[in-house]
């Protein structure tokens, strides 16, 4: 994704509430990612403890104690805030005034996804209105076109991709144009990271890709050769040939249902690597529930074999587990703690 960024001419800030480990961030910033992007200012305060200096908050910040956390974190790092209101906006610029600094802040665009973030419409009178406030330096424009995941066609997904990477260009030339330049205009989301940066857009925030898992196989944006995250279960039960049991629940592999699953489909929680025809169909909180629907007589497993399964959301296998064993070509080169784990305040 680095070199991909560096062709494209884009600052890589990788979103690290993928791992939330010091460890694989440090990797990142070594291969060439300019800075990390976290969701929370709790994520913010581990990195910045953790030695990063170059940080972006891609979340709305909001409420007095957090505006008051934030004051002294950017004293410790360069840490760009998020705005979406005039309300949080104005509440940050009276606590940074207060200390005789500006916050840097980004202004949220929603761009499809319809989370946070104002109506493209609606930013350049925002704008006007936010480069007036004491404490705030207006950096630019952000948008997470998560949307994208829903599209599961690829040539319809990159042309998705394309609109929001023009709009968000096309709003920064408007901006430009009414003398409240954006200097940088953010974009970003694992499988339309590259497509989303058109000519005008500065930096990506891809999070999921520096490990991918089922979510993006399954959309067809990388091939399994990508995935770099395994789950390992242990078979501990298998009551009849068609079924079994392994020993990673919700509690390991996350609640999330692979997207875009319909009713019948395989893999609903997960992909069994190596041993098609097993459906992982079903999780309680310490179980998976494996059937066979491979046809014929079922493959049969054994009870304390290991099994690697591909996780539907690689984001919440991190959060869940707290450590990861690194593995390269075979070899284990590392057992990290993610450190930032329980970070979500
Ligand atoms: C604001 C923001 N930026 C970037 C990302 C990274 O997206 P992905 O996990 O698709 O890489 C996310 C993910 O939720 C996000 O919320």
């Amino acid at each position: 994704m680095s070199g991909e960024a560096a062709r494209l001419g884009v600052d890589l800030y990788p979103h690290v509430k993928t791992h939330r480990t010091m460890e694989y961030a440090q990797l990142q910033i070594d291969s060439g990612a300019r800075g990390l992007t976290v969701a929370k200012l709790s994520e913010a305060e581990a990195f910045i403890d953790g030695g990063f200096r170059e940080l972006l908050m891609a979340y709305p910040i909001a409420g007095e104690a957090k505006i008051r956390r934030a004051v002294d974190l950017t004293s410790r790092a360069h840490l760009r805030l998020t705005v979406d209101s005039l309300e949080a906006a104005s509440a940050l610029s009276g606590a940074f005034a207060e200390v005789g600094r500006r916050a840097e802040v980004m202004l949220a665009v929603d761009t499809g996804s319809h989370r946070e973030g104002l109506a493209p419409t609606d930013v350049p009178a925002f704008v006007r209105q936010l480069v007036m406030l004491p404490g705030i330096e207006f950096r630019g424009i952000l948008t997470h076109e998560g949307h994208v995941y829903t599209v599961e066609d690829p040539a319809a997904r990159e042309a998705v991709a394309h609109v929001v990477g023009d709009l968000m260009a096309q709003l920064a030339a408007e901006l430009a144009e009414q003398g409240t330049p954006a200097e940088i205009v953010s974009t970003g989301t694992s499988p339309t990271a590259t497509q989303a940066a058109r000519p005008g857009v500065t930096e990506i925030r891809p999070g999921s890709y520096a490990f991918y898992d089922a979510t993006h196989l399954r959309l067809g944006a990388v091939g399994i050769e990508r995935c770099a995250v395994r789950v390992l279960a242990t078979v501990v039960s298998h009551p009849a040939p068609d079924r079994a049991l392994i020993d990673a629940g919700s509690k390991a592999l996350g609640a999330d249902v692979l997207r875009n699953w319909r009713d019948g489909d395989p893999w609903r929680h997960g992909i069994v690597i190596g041993r098609p025809g097993w459906d992982l169909y079903q999780l309680s909180e310490e179980h998976g529930w494996l059937r066979w629907i491979g046809g014929g007589t079922p493959t049969p497993l054994a009870i304390g074999e290991t099994l690697q399964v591909l996780p539907v959301h690689v984001c919440a296998v991190f959060h869940i587990m707290g450590s990861s064993y690194a593995v390269e070509d075979a070899r284990l080169v590392g057992h990290w703690s993610s450190q930032a784990r329980d970070r979500s305040q």
